[in-house]
């Protein structure tokens, strides 16, 4: 049987997503996995200098080609030095953000096309692919408005957060397409619900996947 479990979280900045993590990661210690927590870009030392390039608005205009190579750059020492050795010991790894990411930022933000993306992740993720991809879902007015909720915050919008309203819009249909053709993996969450009801959806379909697994 196996054994390791691997779960990313992924939509726009503002929607929760990191709540909703932490609380299923709570959710499963309790259930007595061993849950290994990482995020992108960055999750390992390199990987957040490499985070800091990518975020950071005084690095101005970066090549969309370039964007992209630097997140799978960090995601190949993250594979390396954290996921693939959690997933070998058997523990479940969950990601705030995956290489959905870069389909959705890169590939439909970007205006990449998929087919660039998929050419980085067939070398540098390959197989190692999310079992489940939790999209949680929210109108990127909405999610900006969320995301800048303090007036702290509304001075540090990054690099990335910083693109225009319609980059936002073409990353929230990149996500929705996305999951239209993979819905057995990348299951889309109305993130306008309140945070308990979010997380009650999210725990069933979790606990679809551990019974699918039969753990
Ligand atoms: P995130 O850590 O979620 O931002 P925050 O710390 O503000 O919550 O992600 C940083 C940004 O990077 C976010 O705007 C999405 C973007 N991103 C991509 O464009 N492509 C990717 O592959 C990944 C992983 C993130």
């Amino acid at each position: 049987m196996k054994k390791d479990l691997f779960i990313t979280f992924e939509g726009l900045d503002g929607t929760g997503k990191s709540t909703q993590l932490r609380r299923v990661v709570q959710y499963l210690r309790k259930l007595g996995h061993r849950v290994r927590v990482t995020r992108e870009p960055g999750g390992t030392r390199t990987g957040e200098r490499v985070r800091d390039i990518l975020l950071a608005s005084r690095t101005g205009n970066l090549a969309p080609l370039a964007e992209l190579a630097l997140m799978y750059a960090a995601r190949a020492q993250l594979l390396q030095q954290v996921i693939h050795p959690a997933l070998a010991r058997g523990e479940v790894v969950v990601s705030d953000r995956y290489n959905t990411a870069s389909f959705a930022y890169q590939g439909y933000g970007r205006e990449l096309g998929v087919a660039a993306v998929r050419a980085f992740d067939q070398v540098i993720c390959g197989s190692t692919q999310p079992d489940l991809i939790i999209v949680l879902d929210l109108d990127p007015e909405r999610a900006r408005g969320r995301a800048r909720g303090d007036s702290n915050r509304r001075l540090q919008l990054d690099r990335i957060e910083a693109a225009g309203l319609a980059f936002h819009k073409r990353v929230r249909a990149g996500y929705l397409a996305l999951a239209r053709r993979a819905p057995e993996r990348i299951k889309v969450v109305n993130a306008e619900q309140s945070i308990g009801e979010i997380q009650r959806q999210i725990r069933a379909l979790i606990d679809g996947l551990l019974s699918r697994r039969g753990k």
